[in-house]
């Protein structure tokens, strides 16, 4: 396949080329860099929305070339989690990517991705545990490895990552620092529905009385980082958006304040000009539901 050949509308979506080889991307990226264009790569599972749209904003503000991957990563998804039911729509999620101005989708064969005699797994240490880490043990190594993979299969100057998924965000940072991968890494804020739920093709699953929930989560959010700025105590106002959320339904897996560049738990050995975070996850039903919110100005 010639690169023109390889650049063509797909057929089936009749929007933006679809390419789902390593072969075929390597040939078009080689191709935009002869032609002096810098690329940005945008990984995605697909199901999109206005949060992974953003990101694609964002790309085009820092490459000429915008590239966004869909692929259900199956490592990232334990026995009992959704990855068969995962919302899976090319052509939709095509036709947005094409209004919004990407250039290629890259779609990858599970063989391109997981081969018959693949072993090799990339774990990234400290930053990975805890938070999502903790109740995901398998999580973070599915993630780090498909997107080291995705990396070196597009060579993008740049990827683009959302706060949706901080603690993530901060795997992706360290795994790129640690093995010297030529990428700049970009993080792009995290995109909220109107009533100040954070975007999620998960939250396609919750029905109807769950939907009009599932806002509180952020609301408790916003109640402890409001409780944290005043100065009040931390563990009162985390206990009591705790038990506000379980009375309200929700199975909370964590609430917790932690340093937003080391992923540290704040406690008395806290750095007094340390940046906070308030992360969350918690369930309604089979929905599992992250959010997290900055801490601007906590009392020393
Ligand atoms: P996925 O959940 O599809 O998310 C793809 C990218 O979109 C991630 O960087 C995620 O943080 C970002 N994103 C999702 N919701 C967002 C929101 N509401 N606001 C801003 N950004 C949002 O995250 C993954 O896929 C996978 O783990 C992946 C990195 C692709 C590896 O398989």
């Amino acid at each position: 396949m010639n690169s023109k050949s390889s650049f063509r509308i797909d057929p089936m979506t009749k929007t933006l080329p679809i390419i789902d080889t390593v072969s075929a991307l390597r040939q078009q990226v080689n191709a935009w860099r002869t032609q002096g264009h810098t690329i940005a790569l945008v990984p995605t599972m697909g199901g999109l929305h206005e949060g992974h749209l953003s990101l694609v904003d964002l790309a085009l503000q820092h490459s000429d070339r915008v590239i966004v991957s869909i692929f259900v990563n199956p490592t990232q998804f334990a026995a009992n989690e959704d990855f068969s039911t995962y919302p899976r729509d090319i052509k939709t999620d095509a036709k947005l990517l094409q209004q919004r101005g990407a250039h290629l989708i890259y779609k990858p064969l599970s063989s391109e991705m997981y081969g018959a005699h693949e072993t090799t797994r990339v774990i990234v240490g400290k930053i990975a545990q805890g938070l999502c880490g903790t109740s995901r043990p398998h999580f973070f190594e599915g993630v780090a490895t498909v997107v080291c993979k995705l990396l070196c299969q597009a060579s993008p100057d740049v990827a683009v990552f959302g706060e949706k998924d901080y603690q993530q965000l901060l795997v992706i940072r360290t795994m790129v620092r640690d093995l010297s991968i030529p990428t700049k890494i970009i993080g792009g804020k995290l995109i909220r529905e109107a009533d100040g739920l954070a975007m999620s093709s998960r939250n396609q699953y919750l029905t109807k009385s769950q939907r009009s929930k599932a806002p509180l989560l952020y609301k408790a959010l916003q109640q402890v980082v409001d409780i944290v700025e005043k100065g009040h105590s931390v563990s009162q106002s985390i206990k009591a958006a705790k038990s506000q959320l379980t009375n309200q339904g929700f199975v909370v897996d964590y609430l917790e304040l932690r340093d937003a560049d080391t992923l540290d738990l704040v406690n008395k050995d806290t750095r007094p000009d340390a940046r906070l975070r308030i992360f969350a996850a918690a369930s309604l039903g089979k929905t599992r539901l992250i959010d997290n919110l900055a801490v601007s100005n906590l009392e020393p």
